[in-house]
């Protein structure tokens, strides 16, 4: 995040950017005074939406004297202009920001109901949503409404997380509501597009795999792969500076992981699939550039095995992961790679569709400079439908940038399309 270049890009643009802050009733309400002079410092048009609970803790008066507009709480006060409220808030907006939000208001949302101005405008508007929960610790962390927060994170709501200390109950946790530089930050992380900000993936949780798995023969030896983990760690790092919040599961490499990046060390298939599986439920995007070993020893020898003039395998089927979650997938996006030494195109399109992904990334390994170990890669992104785009040689890091748009675009288009 680079907050000169978002003052700048806000500053060249000749209307300023609407946002519609919505205030629930939560003892935090108070600061909604400061966000909102805060926002209106930075050049933003801020029309301030009350629900009638948030009324008793902060006076609309006092917000309309900071916005300098006038607040809105009541879905049916008698029209101005001619406009319906709501959906004339919705339209406007180009962000809403609901801050603080009560478990309350946030389960509603959950729920679709429209029964008070502040709900039928979010209900109504195609603009980001960024929510900042504030409410009692224990409250935060029940079950019922981590739920329902995931369930609008699915939906492409946006989340600033609460922060931990003492709460206006009196008790310590999280809960309180993020500090104010905090949800400006995150709200100008969702404002302003890929170009503007390379901060496209802010609050989405991306699993990344990568490296080779090593499937134990004896306690001395393995069956592996030439995969260095490159390309699967050059993927995490880029996710990370774009503000995704980053599950990197590897096999064995020789690389520095990135940081601030949530490493998870495996060494076989197994590992690897009971690792991602169990994260599966929580990300929004998985990114499959490890190196599966497709077979493993059908025995591990206890001890190690006596040189001899000749031994015979038996192999076995390891779990396919990407193939578990293709067929268990809800709103994840899912992308595979496809490594291959003949017919290239055909077996990542076959990948593509048995596999229930929405994008495969196809290395020609015969090519000079594409696949393991190198730092280039040459690839062609397969798509469902047909569509294929051949790129050329380029460096990992730099393709690791060219894959992470097209998951951004999708989950763009994701989102649209449960909103349409
Ligand atoms: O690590 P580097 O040295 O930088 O090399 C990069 C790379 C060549 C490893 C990478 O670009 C790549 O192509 N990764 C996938 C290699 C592979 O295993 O391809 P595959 O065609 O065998 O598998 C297809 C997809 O299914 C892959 O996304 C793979 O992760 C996944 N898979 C495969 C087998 C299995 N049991 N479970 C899986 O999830």
């Amino acid at each position: 995040m680079q907050p000169s270049r978002a003052r700048e890009a806000g500053k060249a643009k000749s209307t300023p950017k609407t946002i519609v802050l919505g205030v629930t009733g939560s003892i935090a309400a108070y600061k909604a005074a400061e966000l909102t002079s805060s926002l209106v410092k930075r050049g933003y048009s801020v029309h301030v939406v009350m629900t009638r609970a948030a009324t008793k803790f902060i006076t609309p008066l006092t917000l309309q004297t900071i916005s300098r507009n006038p607040v809105h709480f009541e879905m049916f006060e008698p029209a101005k202009d001619w406009e319906i409220e709501h959906i004339s808030l919705a339209q406007r907006a180009d962000l809403v920001l609901v801050a603080p939000a009560t478990a309350n208001f946030i389960c509603k949302l959950a729920s679709g109901l429209a029964d008070e101005l502040l709900a039928a405008t979010i209900l109504a508007t195609k603009a980001p949503v960024l929510i900042a929960p504030a409410m009692n610790a224990g409250m935060y962390e029940n079950p019922i409404f981590q739920h329902q927060m995931k369930f609008l994170q699915s939906f492409g709501y946006f989340f600033v997380e609460p922060d931990t200390g003492r709460l206006a109950c009196g008790a310590s946790g999280r809960g309180r509501l993020a500090d104010i530089p905090k949800i400006i930050h995150a709200l100008e992380q969702v404002i302003y597009p890929a170009n503007d900000f390379e901060k496209d993936l802010t609050g989405r949780r991306v699993l990344i795999t990568a490296g080779p798995t090593r499937e134990p023969l004896d306690p001395v030896r393995f069956l592996s792969n030439y995969s260095s983990g490159k390309m699967g760690f050059a993927l995490a790092e880029a996710a990370r500076k774009r503000g995704a919040e980053v599950i990197l599961v590897s096999g064995p490499t020789n690389l520095e992981p990135p940081d601030a990046v949530e490493l998870i060390a495996v060494q076989t298939a197994e590992e690897m699939f009971n690792a991602v599986v169990e994260r599966f439920p929580g990300v929004d995007v998985v990114i499959k550039a490890a190196a599966v070993a497709d077979f493993r020893p059908r025995v591990k020898a206890e001890s190690k095995i006596k040189k001899q003039e000749t031994l015979v395998l038996e192999l076995e089927r390891t779990p396919d992961i990407l193939a578990y979650l293709g067929k268990h997938k809800k709103h994840q996006i899912l992308v595979g790679f496809a490594a291959e030494t003949e017919r290239t195109l055909k077996n990542a399109e076959e990948k593509l569709s048995r596999k229930n992904l929405d994008l495969v990334v196809a290395n020609d390994l015969t090519e000079e400079g594409a696949g393991f170990e190198g730092d280039t890669n040459i690839v062609t992104f397969l798509y469902p439908g047909g569509a294929a785009v051949s790129l050329p040689k380029m460096n990992k890091k730099e393709l690791a940038g060219l894959i992470l748009d097209e998951v951004a675009k999708l989950l763009t288009a994701k989102r649209d399309h449960f909103r349409n």
